[in-house]
C-alpha cells in the first residue's frame, strides 16, 4: 500500500457515531467501536480512519505517532451554552434566576470591560474546556465588546472552533452593563465583521434574554441576523417560570415567550436557545417548524431551581438539542458531570438516558444542533480532527468499576457517572495535541 500523507497518527480504542439519527432507537446501531484503530490527521483533518490491521502500512516512519493502548479515544466535547464571564463564579449561594442574574451575575459581568481582565479570564476559561474535554462550545461573552475580542483571541491561540457573541442588553440591568438597540447594532455589526468566518471562529448574535432587551433592541436584532443569514442567534428561553411570566406581561401582544423571539426573525436553523425547560407545545413546533435547536443544561437546572427538562421530548417534537453546562448558572465545565446530572433528570421523569445517547448529545448531537455536523462530531474522513483520549480508571474506585464492566456501553455508562476532568487524558484540537494531563 503506498503511504498517504499524514503529519500525525494516532492508534487506539476508538468509539464514535457513524451518521446523525431521528430516534434515539437508532443511535445504537450506528455507533462504531473499534478496539484497535488506527487515525490518520493532515492539515487539522482526518485523512483515514480504520483499524490498524488495515492502516499500518500506510504509515510512513517519520510520521509523529501516538498509541494509547489502554485509553478510549471519542470525538471531542461540544458545549452548546455557555457564559465566558461566569467562569469565576461558579456556586452562588441560594437564589433562583432573577434574583441570582441581580446578585451575583451582573456585578460579575461588570468587569469585563477591562480588556486585560478579559483577556486574563479568557485564557483560564479556554484552559479549562481543553482540560475538561471540551473542543467546542458556543459561548456567552459580556454586553462589551472587549470581552468577544478577548475570547476569540484565546481561542485563536488554540485554533479551536468557537462560536462567540456580545450580549445585546438594553433593559432590566443595571446602566453600565447596558447598550442601546443602536449601539448594540454597530457593535455586533463590527464584531461579525471583524470575527465570523476568521479561522474557525464564528459569529452568534446574543440577546441575553426577551427581558432585557427592548422590542427596539430586538428588531435589531432580528435585522443583523437578516444581514448575516450564516451567523448564529444565541440566547434564553423558559428557563424558569418567574421568568416566563415576566416576558408575558412585558410582550402582552405575543403569543407566548417563543413567539417573541420568532416575531422578531430570530428562530431559524442557527438559532440555539438555552434552556426551554417549560415549552408550550406550540412552542414545541414552533421549534421544529423553525429548525431551531436547544441546549439542554442539567447541572444549572437543578442548581437554579429550574425545572426538569423534558429530553424526550426533543426526539418526539423532532427538535434539535445539544447538551450546555451553562458555567455560572451550571456547575461544572464537564460534560461528564453533565451527563451525570442529564440521567439523573431524566430518571425524575421515568425516563432512560443510556450511554449511547449521552455520547451522541455530547457530540455528533450537539454537532447538529450547532448546523457543524459537516465538520465536527465523528472519525467520518474530512472532519475536522477534534478528538480526546479517556482514561477510564482516574480513580481507584473508577478502576474497580470498570474491571467489572460488561462492555463498551456499561464502561461509558461508569464513566458518565462517575468521571470528570481527571479523565481526560489528552485533548486534539484541529490534529494537535494542545492538553496533556500531568
Ligand atoms: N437568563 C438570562 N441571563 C442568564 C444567565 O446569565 N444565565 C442563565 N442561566 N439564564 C439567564
Ligand atoms: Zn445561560
Amino acid at each position: 500500500m503506498s503511504s498517504l500523507q499524514a503529519q500525525r497518527a494516532v492508534r487506539g480504542r476508538f468509539l464514535d457515531i457513524q451518521h446523525t439519527v431521528s430516534q434515539a432507537s437508532d443511535i445504537a446501531p450506528a455507533i462504531r467501536y473499534i478496539e484497535d484503530g488506527l487515525i490518520l490527521l493532515n492539515a487539522g483533518k482526518i485523512s483515514w480512519f480504520g483499524t490498524w490491521e488495515k492502516g499500518k502500512d500506510l504509515l510512513s516512519a517519520d510520521t509523529p505517532f501516538e498509541h494509547y493502548p489502554d485509553k478510549l479515544i471519542v470525538p471531542g466535547f461540544i458545549d452548546t451554552h455557555i457564559h465566558f464571564p461566569q467562569t469565576e463564579m461558579v456556586g452562588a449561594y441560594g437564589e433562583q434566576l432573577l434574583e441570582w442574574l441581580n446578585s451575583y451575575t451582573f456585578p460579575t459581568e461588570l468587569q469585563f470591560k477591562d480588556k486585560a481582565y478579559a483577556d486574563k479570564i479568557a485564557q483560564f476559561f479556554v484552559q479549562q474546556l481543553l482540560k475538561n474535554g471540551t473542543t467546542t462550545a458556543l459561548v456567552f461573552c459580556s454586553v462589551h465588546t472587549e470581552s468577544v475580542d478577548a475570547l476569540f483571541e484565546a481561542a485563536e491561540q488554540q485554533q479551536m472552533r468557537l462560536i462567540a457573541g456580545k450580549v445585546m442588553m438594553d433593559r432590566h440591568a443595571p446602566d453600565e452593563l447596558c447598550d442601546t438597540a443602536e449601539s448594540s447594532y454597530h457593535d455586533s455589526k463590527a464584531l461579525i465583521e471583524k470575527w465570523h468566518g476568521k479561522g474557525r471562529n464564528l459569529y452568534a448574535i446574543t440577546p441575553r434574554f426577551a427581558p432585557t432587551s427592548t422590542p427596539e433592541q430586538l428588531q435589531k436584532a432580528g435585522q443583523l441576523k437578516a444581514e448575516y443569514p450564516d451567523v448564529y442567534v444565541h440566547t434564553h428561553l423558559s428557563e424558569n417560570k418567574n421568568e416566563i411570566a415576566w416576558v408575558k406581561a412585558l410582550f402582552p401582544e405575543q403569543k407566548g415567550y417563543l413567539d417573541v423571539y420568532h416575531h422578531y426573525g430570530l428562530t431559524g436553523e442557527r438559532s440555539v436557545f438555552a434552556h426551554c425547560v417549560h415549552l408550550e407545545d406550540a412552542e414545541w413546533d414552533c421549534m421544529h417548524a423553525t429548525h431551531s435547536a436547544i441546549a439542554f443544561c442539567p447541572t444549572s437546572n437543578l442548581f437554579l431551581g429550574s425545572g426538569l427538562f423534558p429530553l424526550k421530548k426533543t426526539w418526539e417534537k423532532q427538535v434539535k438539542v445539544g447538551l450546555g453546562t451553562d458555567i455560572g448558572a451550571g456547575t461544572s465545565f464537564n460534560q461528564l458531570q453533565t451527563l451525570n446530572e442529564a440521567y439523573k433528570v431524566q430518571q425524575l421523569q421515568g425516563d432512560k438516558l443510556s450511554a449511547f445517547e449521552s455520547l451522541y448529545h455530547a457530540t455528533l448531537g450537539g454537532a447538529k444542533a450547532l448546523d457543524l455536523d459537516d465538520k465536527l462530531g465523528n472519525f467520518n474522513l474530512g472532519k475536522e480532527a477534534d478528538f480526546i483520549v479517556l482514561d477510564l480508571k482516574a480513580t481507584a474506585l473508577q478502576a474497580l468499576r470498570q474491571e467489572r464492566a460488561k462492555g463498551i456501553e456499561d464502561a461509558l455508562f461508569a464513566l458518565m457517572t462517575m468521571g470528570d476532568d481527571r479523565n481526560i487524558h489528552t485533548t486534539y484540537i484541529y490534529g494537535d495535541p494542545v492538553y496533556v494531563k500531568y
